[in-house]
């Protein structure tokens, strides 16, 4: 079904970026809802979420899966204005972005129950209105039938030297060799899960940013999905 109109034969007026991690997916899935005046659903922020709260459980519960079905199925995730995400009501948008939240994620993406849950959240707000979906999963299992599917690449290297640049102007210390090595490790766990592998959807147009600066993806995305039928009613202002 990959690709293919829903059994209504109506595609999807989603904008679905998929893509391993800095290739500068979210800034770019932002800045895209942002000029067209899409709702923007940054879905690794969900995961996130759930990982926050796993780590309320004791040490040998958080890889539990019905432990983290409970809390996925629980968690009251909303997405209120850009780059806010509040769980349970709480501001959680600087706590998701932790270190520790960062190594425990892995676990609770690669739980196939908890992937069900989130996955029909994501598809219940991306019908809601037109919506630019980013994550790993979007044009493969979440929204097979978007208008228009998006795989974000980029050289390793180019990657893992934004992503340091990234942390040493946020006044953090990042060794180049290290933030590789981790992204590498992160890509092959994104590559290996079982369900919603990072995989180039069916019909997925590739756009290898290593030699695009952000303004440039930003304009060519919005143009495309100007360009496209399906969005021509939804799309209401211009970069
Ligand atoms: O994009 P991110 O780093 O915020 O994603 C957090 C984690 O969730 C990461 O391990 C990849 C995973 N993820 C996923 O499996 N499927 C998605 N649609 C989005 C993120």
């Amino acid at each position: 079904m990959s690709g293919m109109p829903d059994k209504s034969g109506h595609l999807k007026a989603v904008l679905a970026i998929d893509g391993p991690v800095g290739a500068g997916k979210s800034s770019v899935a932002k800045r895209t809802a942002d000029a067209l005046g899409f709702f923007h659903l940054d879905t690794g922020a969900m995961y996130r979420c759930v990982a926050l709260r796993a780590m309320d459980l004791p040490e040998e519960k958080r890889a539990d899966p019905a432990a983290l079905q409970r809390i996925a199925g629980r968690a009251r995730i909303e997405l209120p204005e850009p780059g806010v995400v509040l769980l349970d009501g709480e501001d959680v948008s600087g706590a998701i972005r932790s270190e520790a939240v960062s190594a425990e994620v892995a676990i609770v993406a690669d739980d196939p129950g908890v992937r069900e849950l989130l996955v029909h959240r994501q598809r219940e707000i991306g019908m809601l209105r037109p919506t630019v979906l980013e994550g790993r999963d979007i044009g493969t299992v979440v929204f097979p039938d978007a208008a228009l599917k998006i795989y974000l690449d980029a050289s390793p290297a180019s990657r893992a030297r934004r992503r340091t640049d990234q942390l040493r102007a946020a006044g953090r210390t990042a060794d180049y060799a290290a933030v590789l090595a981790g992204l590498l490790e992160r890509d092959r766990r994104d590559r290996a899960r079982l369900q919603g592998a990072l995989r180039i959807a069916p019909g997925a147009r590739i756009m290898d940013t290593t030699n695009l600066d952000e303004d440039t993806v930003v304009a060519l995305l919005a143009a495309m999905v100007r360009d496209h039928p399906v969005f021509a009613a939804a799309c209401q202002t211009a970069i």
